[in-house]
């Protein structure tokens, strides 16, 4: 059912005009007849008896060992979930479905990047019996409830079968994407202890391969002592060194182990895994997340944001190696029993069509992205989207950044064909979960909204001195109540996870980091980050991590970092740089230095431009003054200049700003 091919102008024109028709979208009337919430009830149910309400989600959606009799216990900032309730993760998203039946429903359509490559289905009880061998080699390796154990792979069966092999264990798992560098993954790596480590031989990605054992290798040497054993996945056959004690292939480890493994009973409170987030530091924090709540919680969202149903083909396109996998692709949809879709690599490979080639080969009914890939996709025209019939879908979401008005209708447009809803949801690496969506079958859509709170959501939009800000004004999101998928605190930093989230506003107030504003029918609408983190593609990135890979350069004095504004990743790195003396500004050092940042932290942090002047602006203190390097990188007109030391300094700055951003001069 391919449409007529439409071009990328008259497409984004089109939008336009529809954009400024300002209209809202109540769910259609073929999705509402079938999707799962339709009206209040559930809202109310939620108001009326808020421990009840999630007590009995925690119940109907979780199978537990030994059912919780107790619901939130809340001690501000620090509060427990189901605290009396047993139960194992791996048994919830394997056990129970094999037993009830459902061994031979797929778990995962693993697509291979390779086209040439055959695609595997993966079933229920073929995941199981993976993941007990699995386990049982980690066990054989020493690995015991509490360790904790590192993963670094790209999108490959074995990092769902491994993080599953953790959970059943009990073990922690660190995931780090497998986009960082040797020394954000050592350092993850030392600071959350952990001594065992998966990775792969290379990844695939675009055609290329990234060598994620060789990156592995410098972390253990140069930053992660801690590591004693190294697992293996062949999965391109690239030649790769082993080290003799330390490295073992994951073929030769699950080698006639046993397909039974008996899943640790775990405290509800336990924890599942520590994941990675950029904060105000220079070095990112470890979320903890915990088994019951964890897992009730993102079961929860995954079946009524994406109105699951029992024959649907899910497909979160987001990597595991951030929470929106975790949560989205590994936990909440394989505790629901659904069929998800694995795709390995980049999204135009070998063509910008490759998502919806998949979405059509499997029938794909749920697509969950990041409003960066939407606005790329623009970019190439619907046309590519339009090769394909997408007539299974029902529903689109986003995740990660704001979504514009325009981005929104595209995708509601050409992808959804005017009759899928498109939720945007809102949530952090912290929250667990989606906390900020539409209900699809409820709740009328505003494009650029993230809606409305979920059930039992209790977000407010506060002053600087705390006070409710009137409607229709900005001002700084939190949250007033916990839920269940809220983490718990900061591996092995519990001070810093008081002074981050809960002492701006006291205890029982979640202090976000975004600013947001309710319109006047109560709808939120999200502003960004208000701290000095950035978002780039959707993916964290602070300021101040910037500044310290930059500073680690031999030719580096000093350094600031700012957040351009970017028409495809939402926000992009400027780096403003004063060079120590005996070196001179060239394009060749910008180029060294951006490379550099990409070596140290990972591609994503590689800035746009880096601008080298004879100081930054500071005050006659001495004080970096960020709002003019935040004015000078969104292309604003310099706010007040008259308390800095050198005026001149930051009108240079932004002429080479504007130059090498193409802008024509400042605008509004
Ligand atoms: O600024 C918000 C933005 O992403 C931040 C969380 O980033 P991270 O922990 O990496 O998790 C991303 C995936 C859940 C938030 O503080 N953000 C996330 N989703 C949205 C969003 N901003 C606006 N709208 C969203 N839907």
């Amino acid at each position: 059912m391919t449409q007529e091919a439409t071009g990328a102008a008259e497409a984004v024109a089109e939008i336009e005009v529809l954009a400024k028709e300002g209209k809202s979208y109540p769910p259609p009337d073929e999705f509402k007849a079938q999707a799962l919430v339709t009206d209040d009830s559930m809202y109310r149910a939620a108001e009326e008896d808020f421990e009840g309400f999630w007590l009995d989600q925690a119940k109907e959606l979780v199978e537990w060992f030994k059912e919780p009799t107790k619901s939130l216990e809340w001690d501000p900032p620090h509060c427990t979930w189901f605290a009396d309730g047993e139960l194992n993760i791996s048994y919830n998203c394997l056990d129970k479905h094999v037993e009830a039946g459902r061994g031979d429903k797929v778990a995962y359509h693993f697509v291979p990047e390779p086209i040439e490559e055959e695609p595997r289905a993966i079933t229920f009880a073929e995941l199981k019996d993976e993941v007990c061998r699995f386990a049982n080699g980690l066990k054989e390796l020493g690995v015991k409830k509490g360790d904790r154990v590192g993963i670094y792979m790209g999108m490959v069966p074995e990092l769902p079968i491994a993080m599953l092999a953790c959970s059943r264990i009990g073990a922690p798992h660190v995931v780090v994407f497998g986009g960082f560098s040797a020394e954000s993954l050592g350092e993850r790596m030392n600071s959350t202890g952990a001594s065992v480590m998966i990775t792969q031989d290379e990844a695939r990605r675009k055609g290329g391969l990234i060598p994620l054992k060789h990156i592995a290798d410098q972390a253990v040497e140069q930053h992660a002592p801690s590591i004693e054993k190294m697992v293996v996945v062949r999965r391109t056959g690239g030649d790769v060194p082993m080290k003799d004690g330390r490295d073992l292939w994951w073929h030769d480890l699950v080698e006639g182990k046993s397909t039974e493994f008996e899943p640790e009973r775990m405290n509800a409170e336990d924890v599942l895994y520590l994941l990675h987030t950029s904060g105000t530091t220079a070095k990112p924090k470890a979320a903890q997340h915990t088994t019951g709540g964890y897992l009730a919680y993102v079961a929860f969202t995954h079946k009524y944001v994406f109105d699951i149903h029992d024959d649907d083909v899910w497909w979160c396109a987001a990597d595991v190696g951030w929470v929106t996998g975790h949560s989205y692709i590994v936990y909440g949809p394989l505790n629901n029993g659904t069929t998800g879709v694995l795709y390995e690599g980049d999204p135009t490979y070998p063509d910008v069509d490759r998502h919806w080639a998949i979405i059509e080969q499997y029938k794909v009914t749920q697509y969950y992205t990041a409003p960066t890939l939407i606005r790329a996709f623009i970019k190439s025209g619907p046309e590519p989207v339009q090769r394909h019939d997408l007539s299974s879908l029902k529903l689109l979401g986003t995740v990660g950044e704001p979504i514009n008005p325009e981005a929104w209708l595209w995708y509601w447009r050409y992808v959804g064909g005017e009759r899928c809803p498109v939720v945007d949801t809102w949530w952090q690496t912290e929250t667990g979960g989606i906390l900020i969506s539409a209900l699809p079958g409820v709740t009328t859509l505003k494009p650029g909204s993230a809606t409305m709170p979920l059930p039992g959501v209790k977000p407010a939009i506060l002053d600087e001195k705390g006070k409710e800000v009137p409607q229709a004004q900005g001002g700084f999101l939190v949250l007033k109540k916990p839920w269940p998928g809220i983490f718990r605190t900061l591996w092995d930093d519990d001070e810093r996870y008081v002074s981050n989230y809960f002492s701006k506003y006291g205890p029982d107030t979640y202090f976000v980091g975004d600013g947001a504003r309710q319109d006047d029918d109560g709808y939120y609408w999200l502003l960004g980050r208000i701290d000095d983190v950035m978002n780039v593609s959707g993916h964290r990135l602070s300021t101040i991590e910037l500044e310290s890979a930059l500073v680690a350069h031999e030719a580096v004095a000093e350094a600031a970092a700012a957040a351009a504004p970017d028409d495809l990743t939402g926000q992009t790195p400027l780096c403003f740089v004063i060079l120590k003396s005996g070196y001179e500004p060239s394009d060749e050092l910008a180029k060294e230095l951006r490379e550099w940042v990409g070596e140290q932290i990972g591609k994503i942090a590689r800035p746009k431009a880096v601008i080298f002047g004879a100081d930054l602006p500071k005050t006659r203190s001495g004080k970096i003054m960020r709002r003019l390097l935040k004015d000078i990188a969104e292309g604003k007109e310099l706010g007040d200049t008259t308390t800095l030391r050198d005026p001149d300094i930051v009108e240079e700055l932004k002429e080479r700003a504007d130059e090498l951003l193409g802008r024509s001069g400042a605008s509004a």
